[in-house]
């Protein structure tokens, strides 16, 4: 390479005019031309050879550490997850979902759900067994989100399951009808308690009816459409600086709220549950504000007079706080929330 550059540099040096172009024969640029090109070709060569020589002694050397108690590398997991977004996007851009919306279809789908799912991605109020955490990309946890996909992506890939992790293809052991039904119950599921969880399998186990306020699918929306349309969040924001929540809660956006005896609610508008108890939907958020004495007795949150419609409208600031709130965006993104 060095020789070429010596003769490239030689060949400039003696035709000074003919590089400055004032009179230039034919062929003599050429030769500068085909100098330059050796030069750029021998880069290449030796960068590629570089290369090559550096992936061998990742890959036979053993120094990746492929034990699934460890991380793998910010990048190498940045790489495979946008891989595997992208492979998903594309394979399942073909598939149209029926209906999910449908009180048979989720109760069958809790059934397989239970059977083939629990163990490794938990179910409401319960994590996942040893395998589903122990295993690297861990199972994450579907009972608490599934947003990022589209009802025709969940089917797809259970369907296929992901290669490079532990998630298995379902095509053997499922029709694709009893795949629709797992991903209707998936839909569902984000929006299950505990307590709702456990009657449902009940009525499965036991033919008995399911309690009064548990249903398969949900006909209302848990007062998000109110929220929506009712909900004033800028007179929420002052309801609460003249209640003193702030007393006991950091609140972003009200005066003084600064209190460290509950927790902060920043970014409430991501959290899935209220105080650890019952999920954080519009409606149970009202029901908290109004009465937390009455869901959780003796909690430290005293019941402060507020009424339902003040509620609302604190309820209404309070999921303006953080990015698009989680969970309806995970259920309602009609909504556009
Ligand atoms: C042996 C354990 C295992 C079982 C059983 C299993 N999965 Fe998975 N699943 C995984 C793992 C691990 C991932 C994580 C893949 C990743 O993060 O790249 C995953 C990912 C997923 C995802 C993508 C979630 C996301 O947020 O990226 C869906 C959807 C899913 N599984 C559905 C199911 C369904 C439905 C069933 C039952 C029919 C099931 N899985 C059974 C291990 C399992
Ligand atoms: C005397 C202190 C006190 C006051 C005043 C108070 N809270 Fe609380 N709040 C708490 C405590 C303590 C908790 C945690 C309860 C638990 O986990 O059992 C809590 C929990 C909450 C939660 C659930 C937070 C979470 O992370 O799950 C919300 C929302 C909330 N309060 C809103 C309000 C609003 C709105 C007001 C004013 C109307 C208010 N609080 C006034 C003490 C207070």
């Amino acid at each position: 390479m060095c020789k070429t550059r010596a003769r490239l540099a030689r060949a400039v040096h003696r035709r000074p005019r003919l590089v400055c172009g004032s009179r230039s024969g034919p062929g003599s640029l050429d030769v500068v031309v085909k100098l330059a090109l050796k030069c750029v070709f021998w880069a290449v060569v030796t960068v590629a050879v570089l290369t090559v020589m550096g992936a061998a002694t990742v890959v036979y050397s053993g120094i990746y550490d492929i034990a699934a108690n460890e991380s793998h590398y910010d990048f190498v997991t940045r790489l495979l997850t946008t891989v595997q977004q992208s492979s998903v996007r594309r394979h399942a851009s073909g598939i149209e979902a029926p209906p999910l919306a449908d009180a048979d279809l989720v109760r069958a789908g809790l059934v397989r759900y239970r059977q083939l799912c629990a163990v490794c991605h938990g179910s409401p109020g319960t994590d996942r067994e040893v395998i589903g955490r122990g295993l690297n990309p861990a199972a994450p946890r579907l009972s608490i989100e599934v947003s990022e996909w589209s009802d025709a992506e969940l089917f797809w890939i259970t369907r296929n399951g992901l290669k490079l992790t532990g998630m298995p293809s379902f095509s053997i052991a499922l029709t694709d009808d009893e795949i629709w039904a797992v991903v209707a119950y998936l839909r569902r599921q984000v929006r299950l308690s505990r307590s709702e969880y456990e009657a449902m399998v009940r009525a499965i186990d036991t033919g008995a009816p399911l309690p009064p306020g548990v249903e398969w699918i949900e006909e209302d929306d848990r007062g998000l459409r109110l929220l929506l349309t009712r909900g004033d969040p800028e007179r929420g924001r002052r309801l609460m600086a003249q209640y003193g929540c702030g007393a006991c809660h950091v609140i972003p956006g009200v005066v003084n709220a600064r209190g460290q005896v509950g927790p902060p609610l920043t970014r409430f508008g991501e959290r899935h549950f209220i105080a650890g108890a019952v999920l954080n939907t519009p409606q149970d958020l009202v029901a908290w504000i109004v009465n937390p004495q009455g869901i959780e007795p003796g909690t430290a949150m005293p019941n402060l007079g507020v009424t339902a419609d003040e509620a609302l409208d604190m309820a209404a600031y309070l999921f303006t706080l953080g990015e698009a709130p989680a969970l309806l965006h995970t259920v309602r993104p009609d909504l556009g929330w």
